[in-house]
């Protein structure tokens, strides 16, 4: 039954916290504000960072915990439990509640990164504080969450994470590249919004 992983991966994944929030706290659909985008950073636009943050780690943490749920409950196999966190990724990013058109997966592949190799949190920290720091410098979210996910693969390879996480760690970090392509072309052009920036 170990299958079921993936699956139970992909309906947590899919539960889409930032839309819940701003639809029951403001009744309005966020997909309609801002970048349009159902994630954390959108849902600052609308609601402010208190809410920014608390989508996050809710985010962060309906996809990693159903990893540390498969591992605590015996599940050993590190093909399966890469896969169970793609799979919550997919969810987040392509919801069947929203007809399958979600979020960027930023978040949710942080917290699912974390929980691949929860006894090593390097790979984890460094790409947080990298994210930070180009978000600090830059005021691009986009920008700092590209450079973060792609710091934390290459941090899971040199920390000699098992190759399952590596691989679905990069993974991870390419498929979200994909779903920043606006985002990507709008930095090019120099027309991305920057935090602290109100464009509602
Ligand atoms: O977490 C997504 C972030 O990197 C960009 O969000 O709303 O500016 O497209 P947004």
């Amino acid at each position: 039954m170990s299958w079921l992983w993936p699956l139970i991966g992909y309906l947590a994944g899919s539960c889409p916290t930032g839309y819940l929030v701003v639809k029951l706290m403001r009744g309005e659909d966020i997909r309609n504000y801002g970048s349009g985008n159902i994630g954390a950073t959108n849902v600052g636009r609308v609601m402010g960072r208190r809410w920014a943050i608390t989508v996050a780690l809710i985010d962060m943490l309906k996809g990693g915990a159903v990893v540390a749920l498969a591992m605590a409950m015996g599940l050993r196999d590190h093909g399966l439990l890469a896969m169970t966190g793609l799979f919550g990724i997919l969810g987040h990013n392509f919801p069947v509640w929203l007809r399958f058109k979600g979020g960027k997966g930023v978040a949710t592949s942080f917290g699912v990164m974390f929980f691949y190799n929860w006894f090593c949190p390097w790979p984890a920290l460094i790409g947080g504080a990298l994210w930070y720091l180009v978000m600090k410098v830059t005021r691009y979210v986009s920008l700092a969450s590209l450079v973060g996910l792609y710091a934390c693969a290459l941090a899971m390879g040199l920390f000699r994470a098992p190759s399952p996480y590596v691989a679905a760690s990069f993974a991870l970090a390419l498929l979200s590249t994909v779903r920043h392509k606006d985002n990507i072309r709008r930095l090019l052009a120099g027309t991305e919004n920057r935090v602290g920036q109100k464009r509602v």
